[in-house]
């Protein structure tokens, strides 16, 4: 079984890749996860929030202490983390030191909506020895003058900053709260980015009634939320040059192949892993070479994007609601 795939340009031995999430944030479980058979870990994020309030404070230090000591800014070592996860010093390091304790390909991540500091971090992590970069373009459009494409429009050029100012490969985590996903995601390729993953998954607040206050608890995702990045991983497979990431919902390895049938270059994973464990990676990559040695299916290079939109006869399941024919399935018989 050839399991080997390719991501950003990046060989890799199969397509299941640990995404961003704070599982990955200690050197002992990169290794066990390369051990379990990731074939590549993409980082936690380094927090937009976290750059600037470190910028902040650095311009605060010089001004008060650049012209009393050249080695003003070691008086204030940056504490280890913050509200938004790791401080960007501490980020550097795990990056530095992440890379060196496993062969996979570490991808590091950036999270936020605006271009402050990325550039600068962006070079950083490239010196600390990442692979690659994702860009995780996290903004709830709250203002409402804020146009569709005012928004593309600033991420357009958020991406086009970073490509142009690093030698890594870039891959984008997408919302999917776009008006016309095939058009945006084919605007980011062409300004540089090298991959897409799809999608993010938004943290949706409830309202807690006992304590009438918003809680903002992160719940796993569950296997009913493969389908919409299913959907754009089969519209998008073989119709762009970049790299198609799935991510979100997978549980078990029939996700993991649906994606690869859909046209998933490499498929992500955490929630999965945060419930039965690192060690479930290797269920997942066993369970794929089981399934495509049952079906004599030679490599995933011969089964990717078999169910792709481009490869369909009937196109119209992937773009039209009809109702009626579902309904008329064996499995709603009881409805009749
Ligand atoms: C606890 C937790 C922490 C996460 N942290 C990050 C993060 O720092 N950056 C990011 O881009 N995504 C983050 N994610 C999102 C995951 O990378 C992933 O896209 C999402 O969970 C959907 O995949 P899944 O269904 O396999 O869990 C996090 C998810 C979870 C559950």
């Amino acid at each position: 079984m050839l399991l080997a795939t390719k991501y950003l340009g990046l060989s890799l031995k199969n397509p299941l890749v640990a995404s961003a999430s704070p599982l990955n944030s200690n050197l002992d479980n990169l290794r066990r996860l390369e051990d379990a058979g990731a074939a590549a870990i993409v980082l936690p994020s380094l927090f937009q929030e976290q750059i600037e309030s470190e910028t902040e404070a650095r311009e605060a230090r010089v001004d008060v202490y650049a012209e009393s000591s050249p080695e003003a800014l070691s008086y204030f070592p940056a504490a280890a983390s913050g509200p938004y996860g790791m401080r960007p010093e501490r980020y550097l390091d795990l990056v530095r030191r992440g890379t060196e304790a496993v062969s996979i390909p570490i991808i590091a991540s950036l999270n936020g909506s605006s271009r402050a500091g990325w550039i600068e971090y962006a070079r950083l992590i490239e010196q600390a020895g990442a692979k690659a970069i994702e860009l995780n373009l996290y903004h709830v459009p709250t203002d409402l003058l804020e146009s569709g494409r005012d928004i593309e429009v600033r991420y357009t050029e958020i991406v086009q900053a970073v490509c142009g100012s690093i030698e890594l490969p870039v891959a984008v985590k997408l919302t999917p709260y776009l008006s016309s996903i095939g058009h945006f995601a084919a605007t980011l390729v062409e300004h540089g980015a090298a991959g897409l993953v799809l999608f993010n998954r938004l943290l949706q607040p409830d309202i807690d009634l006992l304590r009438m206050s918003l809680t903002d608890s992160l719940d796993l995702s569950e296997p009913a939320e493969l389908r919409l990045p299913l959907l754009w991983i089969a519209i998008l497979a073989g119709r762009t040059k970049a790299s198609l990431a799935a991510s979100t919902g997978v549980s078990t390895v029939t996700d993991v192949v649906k994606y690869l049938l859909a046209g998933a270059d490499v498929v992500m994973t955490t929630s999965a892993l945060l419930r039965h464990g690192i060690e479930y990676m290797a269920a997942l990559a066993n369970g794929l070479s089981a399934w495509m040695r049952e079906r004599a299916i030679a490599s995933v290079a011969d089964m990717r994007g078999m169910m792709s939109w481009q490869r369909s006869i009937d196109r119209s399941v992937y773009t039209r609601a009809n109702y009626l024919r579902i309904l008329e399935h064996a499995a709603y018989a009881n409805l009749h």
